[in-house]
């Protein structure tokens, strides 16, 4: 079936490539309505159930119980959408959001570039979201069906929060508590995204007093719902040293590393011209560089605390290179667009065939 679903995509990236004139976003806004309306008519879950089930790995981490080991990386589904497309895709498991208290626009467009040779994407797309009540009624609209997913019956949901660009800096703990609130009874686990870096100043939350603060309230606000803390790839052993101190001390359940990077190196030279664009960036310029941010944090909690490794996974063998490097779990996002199904039903097999 992956091959199926492999040869349709190889079929249809050309014109997918080219909706709206070449416009990654509205390209990506293009299918994930295509997806919610399939979603909302039932056919996808019907398609997950009969036809493309996710490769049979179940795994439990987090004391969650996770289909497989590869997961959607937050950013895609930002506001919930077409949660049944997922599984269908192979997927595991689905990181939703980052949602943030207050509904926003986002930066100004263009804001998300694709860089086909390079095969990476550069976004600053800012945390465009319509705000954690309105995604905790999308959920509600799934009906039964959330819950199941939320105690991974039929995959988990992890719930990425990040902070409103109105809030300023000091009043941001309050700002992600009040989407924990909203939203804790829909999520596996709750993600806190603190390494974002398009929206101004939030970096800073991943220093030593801030964070302290920020996790140590939002534990007391979970409800027993595991916490992770999403890390830059940017960040000194120091300042990484710094996450794991609070983690370990405030009851931080996992580290999910990392999310796309300020660096521009790995960038074809055909492509040099958007290394120019703002933003952060993703895909297979960042392999290396998660990887070992993910083996550093490896060596360092020495299995204390479990790893979702995130970043430039194309392939199978990035996969295990990645699990090989310490992570428990890993996510995909950019392969997905290049590569499509297939990369995610190729990781989660060689995954299932490496443990035995
Ligand atoms: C367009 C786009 C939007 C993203 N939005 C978010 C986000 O809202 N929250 C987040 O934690 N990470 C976000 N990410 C980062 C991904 O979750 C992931 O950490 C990063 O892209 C590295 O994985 P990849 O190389 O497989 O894409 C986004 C990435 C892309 C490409």
């Amino acid at each position: 079936m992956a091959k199926l679903s492999d040869r349709l995509f190889r079929g249809v990236r050309p014109a997918l490539f080219r909706v709206g004139g070449g416009d990654a976003e509205t390209a990506h806004k293009w299918t994930l309505s295509r997806l919610e309306t399939l979603d909302r008519l039932g056919v996808l879950r019907a398609m997950t159930r009969r036809i493309t089930r996710p490769v049979d790995d179940p795994v439990t981490l987090l004391g969650v119980r996770f289909a497989n080991r590869v997961g959607l990386a937050a950013g895609m589904a930002k506001n919930g959408e077409a949660l049944h497309a997922w599984p269908a895709v192979g997927f595991g498991f689905a990181e939703i959001g980052t949602v943030t208290w207050h509904a926003q626009p986002g930066n100004d467009t263009p804001r998300l570039f694709r860089l086909p040779r390079s095969e990476a994407i550069i976004n600053r797309m800012g945390f465009n979201n319509r705000g954690a009540i309105a995604l905790a009624a999308r959920l509600r609209e799934y009906g039964p069906d959330a819950a199941a997913l939320r105690t991974g019956l039929g995959y988990p949901l992890g719930i990425s929060l990040g902070k409103s660009k109105v809030t300023p800096i000091e009043d941001a703990v309050q700002d992600y508590v009040s989407s924990m609130r909203e939203l804790r009874g829909f999520a596996s686990y709750v993600a806190v995204n603190v390494s974002s870096p398009n929206t101004p100043g939030l970096r800073t939350l991943q220093d030593k007093g801030f964070l302290q603060e920020l996790v140590t309230a939002l534990r007391a606000e979970s409800d027993g719902v595991p916490l992770l803390v999403k890390i830059a790839p940017d960040l000194t052993h120091g300042a990484i040293d710094d996450v794991l101190d609070v983690c370990r001390d405030r009851g931080v359940s996992g580290i999910i590393a990392t999310n796309t990077t300020i660096e521009r190196a790995g960038i074809s030279s055909a492509e040099r011209s958007l290394a120019a664009e703002a933003g952060g960036l993703s895909g297979a310029p960042l392999t290396v560089m998660s990887r070992q941010t993910v083996r550093y944090i490896a060596d360092q909690v020495d299995g204390e605390l479990p790893i979702i490794g995130v970043g430039g996974i194309g392939s199978a063998a990035d996969a295990l290179a990645m699990r090989e490097a310490g992570a428990d779990l890993v996510q995909i996002y950019s392969a997905l667009i290049f590569r499509g199904p297939a990369v995610v039903h190729e990781a989660a097999r060689a995954l299932k065939e490496h443990r035995g």
